[in-house]
């Protein structure tokens, strides 16, 4: 199978594992072993973040065990029909509170640090990573048996890159194989002086 490629129109020259990196919903059937999955968390163990406290928690699935199909019972039903195609599935949770209690107002960005680290890495042994918001919150919090000082951000889809799109629903085949992303000017998010609000 040929894989989908996308054009990534960079203005400066970026690492490959950057470049190169998009989120299929249609995934290689190979299976991804845990020693993979493990390989991705080891890279997102060493994120930064705030006084070390590590807010991040991964529930992860592999094809064919019980807890991947728990995870698929938590998405929501548009992400089930394409998220099915992936080879591990995970949530991720985050510390809702500091060492001192409080509120930990930075565990979705220590958390988004994480996962960071974990798709570049993923995309550096060839397999791609697809976030999804489309998750029952709740339904994940109970059924993964989370206290109430953690919350549930996102689910996460994985697989190799080289999905057949015609594993889709036809409505999600175009969007699939566009050529081109997209993304802002850096001078519309970026200033060296003073917030101008985006034209
Ligand atoms: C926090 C987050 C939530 C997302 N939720 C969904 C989702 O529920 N379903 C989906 O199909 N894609 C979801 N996406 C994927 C984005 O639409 C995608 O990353 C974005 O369009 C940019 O495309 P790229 O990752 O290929 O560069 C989500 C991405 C992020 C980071």
């Amino acid at each position: 199978m040929q894989k989908l490629e996308k054009t990534t129109p960079t203005d400066y020259d970026i690492m490959e594992e950057i470049k190169t990196r998009w989120s299929p919903r249609a995934f290689d059937d190979e299976p991804i072993s845990e020693s993979e999955v493990k390989l991705l968390l080891e890279a997102g163990r060493w994120a930064s973040s705030s006084y070390n406290q590590q807010p991040w928690r991964i529930i992860y699935g592999l094809k064919g065990d019980a807890v991947y199909d728990r995870i698929m019972e938590c998405l929501i039903p548009f992400n089930q029909d394409w998220a099915k195609n992936a080879q591990v599935l995970m949530v991720t949770a985050y510390k809702k509170t500091n060492k001192d209690g409080d509120d930990y107002f930075h565990a979705l960005h220590d958390l988004g640090l994480f996962m960071g680290n974990v798709v570049i890495q993923a995309n550096h042994t060839g397999i791609a990573a697809h976030h999804m918001g489309g998750i029952d919150q709740e339904k994940a919090h109970k059924t993964f048996g989370f206290t109430d000082d953690f919350g549930i951000a996102t689910a996460v889809a994985f697989g190799r890159y080289g999905g057949d799109v015609k594993q889709l629903p036809e409505s999600l085949q175009e969007q699939e194989l566009e050529k081109k992303r997209s993304r802002m000017k850096i001078e519309e998010f970026a200033f060296n002086g003073d917030f101008k609000p985006k034209q």
